[in-house]
């Protein structure tokens, strides 16, 4: 009798993939599933989700790079609830009208103006770490620190009036948790989505942005006719939701990823200059946005699998991070690695607009704690959260021990 090994189940060409990078499980340690993704083929079927999907680097990189055939203007999320909210945003446009809008807001987030805020988040940053040291008790890298450093500087920053602070970061954990695939969360999150763009029309309206910020000249932009007032909520959201929950997961991973290697901590503080690497490498390792995705917009290619027109992908950048085709020793914390051309941040025409404030807020606090800590002792398990989209924790427990 003849053993042949058993075929792989293949959907119109194409490779599928029947588990879930979804579950709860999944997202909790997703590595291993990635890597099965990305052994299945340069393209593969998602079949629970019922969408295409890259997970290697070069295919990641392949398909941000060609905005003209992979489309974000129906929407980059995983369900069509969440893509019909969000028609319109700098995320969810094309062509000119995406150059367009991206110019209206970005200015104030290139790194020319962002100088300006240089000194004053520095000055933030240090006034963080010197609370923290003054308290000699068990810390949370989560709350006391991943999360008070954007907060201390993203609400103004986009100008959000002050009776919305209490609620940021759920609408901005909830924002994020609808664009995962349809399920019983979304049916949670979603309303909450719908709240947060209900909030921010009414401010708009209203225009109670904080004068000097993001929404603030938006709004002065509008009034010039740069852009349509009608479109000013859904920028502001566009802004918004990506600003706060992916900072503080890129910060509360690194604050993780230091307490577990002490030798890597060790080498930043010796050599302070590392602090952009150990951005980079930190978001490439624990990719704090997993995947967006895309539409087929002709019929099309991947390493010879056919993609029909109108179809939807997905782009992991997460797994891409840890392609080991890509990156040496991919799952390892090193921050003198070459790792500037990871894709945490996106590649292409929608790379991240405000990488530049979020690496200036990370690198400030890592070089200042880096000044004055001489170690950061885990203390306890660092907890990941349940979240379709977003690779962060809900708590690292760590001690902080003066130089
Ligand atoms: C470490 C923190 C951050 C990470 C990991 C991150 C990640 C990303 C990624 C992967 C994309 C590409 C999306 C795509 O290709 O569809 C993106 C786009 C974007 N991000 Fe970020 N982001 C971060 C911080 C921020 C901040 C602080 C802001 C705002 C102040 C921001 C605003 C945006 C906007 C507006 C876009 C859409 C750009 C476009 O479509 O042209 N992000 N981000």
């Amino acid at each position: 009798m003849s053993t042949t090994a058993p075929t792989p189940p293949v959907h119109d060409g194409v490779p599928a993939f029947d588990a879930d990078l979804f579950s709860d499980e999944a997202v909790v340690a997703p590595y291993q599933l990635y890597r099965r993704l990305r052994d299945v083929g340069p393209v593969a079927y998602l079949s629970r989700q019922q969408v295409y999907a890259v997970g290697r680097y070069d295919e990641v990189r392949g398909v941000l790079a060609d905005d003209e055939t992979f489309l974000s203007g129906q929407g980059v999320a995983f369900n069509g609830a969440i893509n019909d909210l969000m028609r319109g945003a700098t995320l969810t446009s094309d062509g000119a009208e995406h150059e367009h809008l991206r110019q209206v807001v970005a200015h104030r987030l290139t790194p020319r103006a962002l100088r300006e805020e240089r000194s004053s988040i520095d000055a933030k940053a240090e006034a963080l770490v010197n609370a923290l040291l003054e308290r000699d008790e068990v810390l949370d890298g989560v709350t006391d620190i991943a999360q008070a450093m954007p907060m201390s500087v993203v609400p103004d920053f986009i100008g959000f009036p002050d009776d919305s602070r209490d609620q940021l970061i759920g609408w901005a954990v909830a924002a994020l948790d609808a664009f995962g695939p349809p399920s019983e969360r979304h049916a949670v999150s979603f309303p909450k989505a719908l709240e947060l763009s209900a909030y921010i029309g009414g401010a708009v309206e209203q225009r109670r942005m904080a004068p000097g910020s993001l929404g603030h000249e938006l709004l002065a932009a509008a009034d010039r006719g740069e852009v349509p007032m009608s479109k000013c909520p859904m920028l502001m959201v566009d802004y918004f939701a990506p600003s706060l929950e992916t900072t503080i997961s890129a910060l509360g991973s690194a604050i993780a990823l230091f307490s577990q290697h002490p030798d890597q901590w060790d080498l930043l503080r010796e050599n302070p200059d590392l602090a952009a690497s150990a951005f980079n490498e930190a978001i490439r390792l624990e990719s704090p946005l997993r995947a967006f995705t895309r539409i087929v917009a002709r019929d099309t290619e991947i390493g010879g699998h056919p993609l029909p027109e109108g179809a939807r992908i997905a782009v992991f950048f997460a797994s891409a991070n840890r392609d080991e085709r890509k990156w040496d020793r991919p799952d390892e914390f090193d921050i003198t690695r070459q790792n500037a051309d990871h894709v945490a941040l996106g590649y292409g025409a929608h790379g991240c607009a405000g990488q530049g404030l979020a690496r200036l807020e990370i690198t400030s606090v890592l070089t200042r704690l880096a000044r004055s800590v001489a170690r950061i002792e885990p203390v306890g398990e660092a907890r990941p959260i349940v979240h379709p989209i977003i690779r962060s924790y809900t708590s690292v427990p760590v001690r902080l021990h003066k130089a």
